[in-house]
């Protein structure tokens, strides 16, 4: 297989880190969760209880993130968990409008991203990060659809849930992402929209592994 490099964009709850996840297993990629990261950054501003970037930036060099085995550490803390908490999703939007944030990961995700092999999902992976990615998915759902999504998922994780609540939220960090200034959640040009509403999970993977199938036989 030659190296590959695929992005995943889309709205919040869209499947994107579901299929992301099957696909980097079902082909042997590295996958990373851009969005961990920018919850990452607003765990780091909840905690100390400043948007400064510049207190956020410098805590991030001194305690640098990593993934392994499915898990985020924070320098040398296991943040898998309080990281998708309702008050670091309440704060997110927030934290990843700020260019100095946007700026470190980004470089970040690049270096990640260098050899190649890799599948990442996001916002700005297919316009911004990667923008000369091999392959780039633009997943789309029905709003009312992904806020059940996420309703079944917060239950399972032990995360209290409001359904009405989670459908206000998605539809407000939709907004707040869409019209920020820096890197906007936007289909790049080149993408393939996928509209994944009332599909099974593995029908979507289908479809993008297809789509990988095609370039790899070009
Ligand atoms: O995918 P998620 O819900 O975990 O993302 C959390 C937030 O991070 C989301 O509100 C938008 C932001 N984000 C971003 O701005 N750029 C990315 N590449 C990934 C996520």
């Amino acid at each position: 297989m030659k190296p590959i490099r695929i992005a995943i964009d889309g709205p919040a709850s869209s499947g994107k880190s579901t299929v992301a996840k099957i696909i980097a297993k079902d082909l042997d990629l590295t996958y990373l969760d851009t969005g961990a990261m920018y919850r990452a950054c607003a765990l780091v501003a909840l905690q100390k209880e400043t948007v400064d970037t510049t207190v956020i930036t410098e805590f991030i060099h001194k305690n640098p993130l990593k993934f392994g085995q499915g898990r985020v550490f924070l320098g040398l803390n296991d943040i898998t968990k309080i990281i998708r908490s309702n008050d670091v999703t309440a704060k997110v939007s927030e934290v990843a409008a700020m260019p100095e944030i946007r700026d470190l990961m980004t470089a970040e995700q690049r270096r990640i991203a260098k050899d190649g092999n890799i599948i990442m999902d996001g916002r700005d992976i297919g316009t911004v990060v990667l923008p000369d990615a091999e392959l780039k998915i633009f997943l789309v759902a029905d709003v009312a659809e992904r806020a059940e999504r996420r309703y079944k998922e917060n239950l399972e994780k032990g995360i209290p849930s409001d359904l009405d609540a989670l459908r206000k939220d998605i539809a407000a960090r939709d907004k707040y992402d869409s019209e920020r200034q820096v890197a906007p959640l936007k289909k790049a040009t080149d993408a393939i929209e996928v509209d994944t509403t009332g599909l099974p999970i593995e029908e979507v993977v289908s479809i993008i592994e297809k789509h990988i199938q095609a370039i790899e036989l070009k």
